[in-house]
Parts: structure tokens; sequence; C-alpha cells
């Protein structure tokens, strides 16, 4: 049984590792490994080559590897077009998908698409856009991301810049009571700047580069993440 992300808390910090810097001749070892390795969910990138310029997965893998873990799959939708593709990936195992506010499907379709097939929502946004987009739908979804790096490619460099917004959006969650919508966060985080995140209000840790590559291995680097629970209880 995996766990609904409405169910787990907004004030606990939660490590969802990228299999994007994972070996993908190797994804089932490679999951179980950030499973024994303490990860909270499992961050899944599905990329078009349209919304972005890189290809990367798609249901089918998905589904081969629902049957390698019961983390929460958390998939990130890369995707000019997701709504007709809700239903794919709901069948493959996700039990949350996140779409991008910039893309061509109707949004709030799209967002009850997702809560019809019984999975968590969550609504992104690209550096370039301004965080205010999100916030008439704050109250439809189970989380929103913030992406700290321009989408479409692992281990680019953190950009600090865009934590501004998830301050923004801490302060509106609290000025509208919403205790319950996570903050993500997703791109070059690492142990130098997740503290930072934390701070700023996420709760939400993405991380690929940082955790599968990491000198010192996988369970050293998500505890290292966990690590800034610290800051999330002030
Ligand atoms: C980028 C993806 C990220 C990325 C994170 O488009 O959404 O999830 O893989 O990887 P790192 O942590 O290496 O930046
Ligand atoms: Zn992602």
């Amino acid at each position: 049984m995996t766990t609904p992300l409405n169910t787990l808390s907004s004030k606990k910090l939660l490590v969802s590792p990228s299999m994007l810097a994972s070996d993908f001749a190797a994804l089932g070892t490679e999951l179980k490994a950030i499973e024994a390795g303490g990860a909270d969910m499992v961050h899944l990138d599905v990329m078009d080559a349209h919304f972005v310029p890189n290809l990367t997965i798609g249901p089918a893998l998905i589904a081969s590897l629902r049957k390698h873990s019961t983390l929460p799959f958390d998939v990130h939708l890369m995707m000019t077009d997701p709504l007709p593709y809700i239903g794919a990936f709901a069948k493959a195992g996700s039990d949350h998908i996140t779409f991008h506010i910039e893309a061509n499907s109707d949004i709030a379709e799209t967002i009850k698409a997702i809560h019809d097939a019984g999975l968590s929502a969550g609504l992104t946004l690209k550096p370039g856009t301004p965080v205010e987009t999100l916030f008439p739908y704050l109250n439809d979804v189970e989380m929103v991301l913030v992406m700290t790096v321009e989408p479409g490619f692992g281990g680019q460099k953190f950009m600090a810049d865009q934590l501004e917004k998830v301050r923004k959006l801490r302060v509106e969650l609290d000025r509208t009571g919403n205790t319950s919508c996570h903050i993500q966060v997703d791109g070059g985080l690492d142990s130098s700047n997740v503290e930072a995140a934390a701070a700023a209000g996420a709760n939400v840790i993405v991380a690929g580069t940082s955790v599968f590559k990491h000198k010192n291995g996988i369970p050293c680097a998500i505890a290292e993440l966990h690590q800034a629970q610290q800051v999330l209880n002030g």
C-alpha cells in the first residue's frame, strides 16, 4: 500500500529522489536502494520532447517500477498536453501527478481528471512564470512545485532566486488558512541549499544528482536532506 500525499503532514520534510539521475539499466535496484535509504516518495520525470527538449519515460516504465516499491510515486509531467494521458499514468500506478501551468490542457479539467482517478494533484511552474498564477488553484491541489532549475534536464545549478516564490506561496497559504497543501522544490537541491529551501517554506525536496551520485552513498544523501526538518520545525 502506498501513502497518499494528502495523508502526509505539510509540516514533515519529505524527500523525493528523482530517478532521472539513477542508472536506467538498473532501475529496480536503484528504486529499492532509495526505499532502503529512507526516501519518502519517488519522483518520476516525464518529458515529451515538446514541452521540454528532452525525452524520458512513460506509463509502461512506471508500471514496471510499481512492482518494485511501495513508496508513493510522485510523477512530474513535463508535457504540452497532459490531460489525455492522466488515465494511463494513473493506471500505471502513480499516486500523485504534478503538471505545468504553462501546458495547453485546461487546468481545472486536468486537476479534476487526476482527482477522479483517485490521485493527488499538483501544479508547477517554470522559473520565468510568476508565482501568482498558481494562487487561484491553491485550494484545488494537494501540492505546488516550484522549479529551481529550467525543466528538462537533471544536474543543473540550483536557482536560489526561485525561493522568493516559495516564500510568497507560504505567505498565501498561511493567509488563507491552508495547512494541507505541500510545497515542493525541484532542481539542483543538495545539502548546501536544502535548509534555505525549508526556511523559505518548502517541505518536499526533490533531488536527483545529489542522491544518486553522493560520494558517501544514498542513505547518507537522504539523511543530509532530512536534516532540514529542523528548519521546518522552526
Ligand atoms: C528537471 C527535473 C528534475 C531533475 C532533478 O526537469 O524535473 O526532477 O531531474 O534532478 P537534479 O536534482 O539533478 O537537479
Ligand atoms: Zn521533476
